[in-house]
């Protein structure tokens, strides 16, 4: 089968590889996609620029992506959930990328129904963004009535949490640039604002929850914004908590040197008496069933910037990486 595979760490351009592969061997609890779709995340050039090798080996060559969209062709003997020809979508685990290929080797418990009103297209879009909001907003305890300050919302993670923090009945705060101003009010956005023209510091105060989806400065500023017994939770950066840390089976000596990587945030957040949590997206298919009812009942709506042939992948991981994508970047596979 053809596969997106990356030979080395290092830039996208000398790395990226269309290889033909076997196509994978499924085990009991898994099945096998035909994928129709895969999208792009920040995760995957930064798995390829090395930048998270510390924390995720990988065996090079390795594939690439995590998202993908298509048709159960083969199952499990323990496969029940599934039937041969259902149309599922699903984020692959962080230790085995590869969604940017013909087939797809996945666990049964990491898929679900692609929603019955979109393509399998823009539900390639979903997964990892999906999963990580709800993951985040509910290791954040998001109430109705809440304020929250949503970074970057014009971006793929940051679009589906103004439409979920939104479902939940919070009050929105969320930051981009001029040109995507409108387009993350319709989203429904309460307060946007744009960064190039005034500071978040000064038109933001006492929030309950800053979801950080930016890192370095963004993290600690966190702490002027939030209100006294507010929760930060980050979803960038090495500040992993040690709950996350714990949930990944990190062993105590990374578990050691991530709680001293940590130790600014936690003074800041000591400071405030506040609350500081981070997510890593964990596969999990009975969220992504919550997902499709939300999209089914369109209180979410799948948001999709550019579409590239599979051969324009090394195309999509670029566009994604230069920061500016509005919604998500999808690779069509069939
Ligand atoms: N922990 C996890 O499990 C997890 C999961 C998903 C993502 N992440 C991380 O979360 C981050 C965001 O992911 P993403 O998929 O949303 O990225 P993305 O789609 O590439 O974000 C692009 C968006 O960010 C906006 N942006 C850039 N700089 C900004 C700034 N200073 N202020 C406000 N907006 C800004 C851009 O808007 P403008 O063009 O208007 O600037 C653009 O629309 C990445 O670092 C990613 O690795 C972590």
């Amino acid at each position: 089968m053809k596969a997106l595979q990356f030979k080395g760490y290092g830039e996208l351009e000398d790395q990226l590889v269309h290889n033909e592969i076997d196509t994978p061997n499924i085990t009991k609890h898994q099945v096998l996609i035909e994928v129709h779709a895969a999208s792009v995340n920040p995760v995957d050039f930064k798995v390829i620029n090395g930048n998270i090798k510390g924390f995720l080996k990988l065996k090079l060559p390795s594939g690439v992506g995590y998202d993908v969209a298509g048709t159960v062709v083969e199952k499990g003997k323990s496969v029940v959930n599934f039937e041969i020809g259902d149309e599922v979508f699903g984020a692959l685990p962080s230790k085995t990328p590869g969604s940017i290929a013909e087939y797809v080797a996945i666990e049964s418990d990491f898929i679900a129904l692609k929603p019955t009103n979109i393509s399998l297209h823009d539900a390639a879009c979903l997964p990892l963004v999906g999963l990580t909001v709800v993951q985040s907003f509910k290791k954040a305890n998001l109430k109705s009535g809440d304020r929250v300050l949503i970074h970057a919302g014009s971006g793929g993670v940051g679009s589906f949490a103004i439409q979920y923090a939104k479902l939940k009945g919070a009050f929105i705060y969320t930051t981009t640039s001029t040109k995507n101003v409108a387009w993350v009010k319709d989203l429904g956005a309460d307060v946007v604002i744009d960064y190039t023209k005034e500071s978040y510091l000064e038109a933001v105060k006492d929030v309950n929850l800053v979801f950080d989806t930016l890192g370095d400065n963004y993290k600690l500023d966190a702490f002027k914004v939030l209100k006294k017994g507010g929760t930060l939770l980050s979803i960038v950066g090495q500040n992993v908590d040690d709950d996350t840390a714990k949930a990944f089976n990190m062993n105590w000596v990374i578990r050691l040197v991530l709680l001293f990587m940590r130790r600014k945030v936690t003074k800041q957040a000591r400071a405030k008496s506040a609350i500081y949590k981070s997510t890593v997206m964990r596969p999990n298919g009975t969220e992504l069933a919550e997902i499709k009812r939300m999209i089914e009942r369109q209180e979410i709506k799948p948001i999709i910037d550019k579409s590239f042939s599979y051969s324009e992948s090394t195309q999509a991981l670029a566009y994604q990486k230069t920061g500016r994508a509005k919604g998500k970047v999808v690779i069509k596979i069939k």
